[in-house]
């Protein structure tokens, strides 16, 4: 039987889509999450997001994960930080 997919199962992932976080990566960390939700059929459990530039430029990329805050996210290490959300949720 399938498990039926619960409010905690889900994860929020929040981009800074201010310019310097999206040139510095965000836009390609992005578009890697969303084809990797696409591809694993993910895109129920993964609300992906965007934010304006909250000030804090010199340490973009900016993310947040279920409100968890990370800095400087190299678009390889998303996926691994998504992973590890889901499988911890
Ligand atoms: S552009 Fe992301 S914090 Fe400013």
């Amino acid at each position: 039987m399938e498990k039926m997919i619960t409010n905690q199962d889900i994860i929020e992932v929040v981009f800074c889509m201010g310019s310097s976080c999206f040139s510095r990566g965000g836009n390609r960390g992005l578009s890697m999450l969303q084809a990797y939700l696409k591809e694993n059929d993910l895109e129920t459990r993964v609300i992906v997001q965007g934010r304006l530039c909250q000030g804090k430029c010199q340490d973009g990329p900016n993310i947040a994960i279920d409100g968890k805050h990370y800095r400087s996210v190299d678009p390889g290490v998303i996926l691994d930080l998504v992973k590890h959300h889901l499988e911890n949720c």
